[in-house]
């Protein structure tokens, strides 16, 4: 079992897809959902999420977060994932099929649930983040001493060969850097799974069909909402499948067996009109900045492909 564990995410395609995932992993045991604006609003974000949990029938707290980042204006993916953040597709249940689901979210901002839930845990939490770090980076502001009730940080986000949003930047830290570069000097240990292993982490469309053809609605809905954005995303793989970005991040917090990693610096650029959400570590350079975190460099995409097809065949 993991340690008692909070994800904050910016539901998205492929953070439905993270969370169909955890919803049945065995292992997992996630107190909380925590909302932040990023891949569409944060209001639409937590209605989608609150949607999902209604699919799932899966009862813990929903805490909606930051609706902007901590300086910028909000970038959000809406031109790639259109304005309900999922591509058109509608999670069944009472959710954003139109009728909002009449669950209520926790009265609590996301940045006090993650607190009150790790200071509530009988053991350091992990914290699984999936969007932008506007609302860990807002927590460690208001609970200055969170970290020492947090275990690690899994956070999804970062580009070291190249970004998808700038060329320097991934999404996640491309629309928050302020965020990301306060949560890298937390002192939290983090490990970072940057597009570099999660493009390795790819979906083929063969493997998509095999999932539809598990004939469970979540196992459909987490095929619809990447098959929808193949034809958008298949030149990051070279047209071989879809990056399984968010999930990776959650299957790595259940089991890193199949990934490897590095101790290393890592910090994140905030200035300039194309390096802002850069993320930069350092490997062998004369400056030797001191290790602050962990880069998850690669998974075993047999593995990670095998483990989605088990866990989604338990619908
Ligand atoms: O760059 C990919 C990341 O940005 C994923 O988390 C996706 O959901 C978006 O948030
Ligand atoms: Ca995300």
């Amino acid at each position: 079992m993991t340690a008692p564990m909070v994800i904050d995410c910016d539901p998205g395609p492929d953070d439905i897809a993270a969370l169909i995932l955890a919803r049945q992993m065995r292992n997992m045991n996630v107190l909380a959902v925590t909302t932040v604006a990023g891949n569409c609003t944060v209001d639409v974000a937590t209605r989608n999420t609150l949607a999902l949990m209604d699919l799932l029938d899966w009862n813990i707290p929903v805490a909606a977060g930051a609706s902007q980042p901590l300086t910028r204006p909000l970038r959000t993916a809406g031109d790639l994932f259109g304005d309900d953040g999922l591509l058109g597709v509608e999670l069944s249940g009472t959710g954003a099929s139109g009728t909002p689901s009449t669950r209520a979210t926790d009265p609590r901002p996301a940045w006090d649930l993650v607190y009150d839930v790790a200071r509530a845990a009988h053991q350091p939490i992990d914290i699984v983040t999936l969007g932008p770090l506007t609302n860990i980076a807002t927590a460690l502001a208001v609970h200055p001493d969170l970290p020492q009730y947090v275990e690690r940080l899994v956070i999804m986000g970062g580009a070291f060969l190249a970004g998808n949003t700038t060329p320097a930047a991934e999404f996640n830290a491309f629309v928050d850097p302020e965020a990301a570069e306060r949560v890298f000097s937390s002192g939290i240990p983090f490990w970072l799974c940057p597009l570099d292993v999660t493009h390795q982490g790819y979906i083929t469309l063969r493997e998509l069909q095999e999932v539809m053809d598990l004939e469970s609605e979540p196992a459909r809905i987490f095929a619809e909402l990447l098959r929808r954005g193949y034809e958008d995303v298949k030149h990051y793989t070279g047209g071989l499948g879809v990056p399984l970005h968010d999930p990776l991040a959650v299957m790595y917090a259940a089991d890193p067996s199949a990934f490897s990693s590095s101790e290393c610096f890592i910090g994140c650029e905030t200035q300039g009109s194309i390096t802002a959400g850069m993320t930069i570590t350092d490997r062998y350079s004369d400056a030797q900045l001191q290790p602050n975190g962990h880069l998850v460099e690669t998974v075993d995409r047999t593995w990670f492909i095998a483990m989605i097809m088990d866990i989604l065949a338990r619908y």
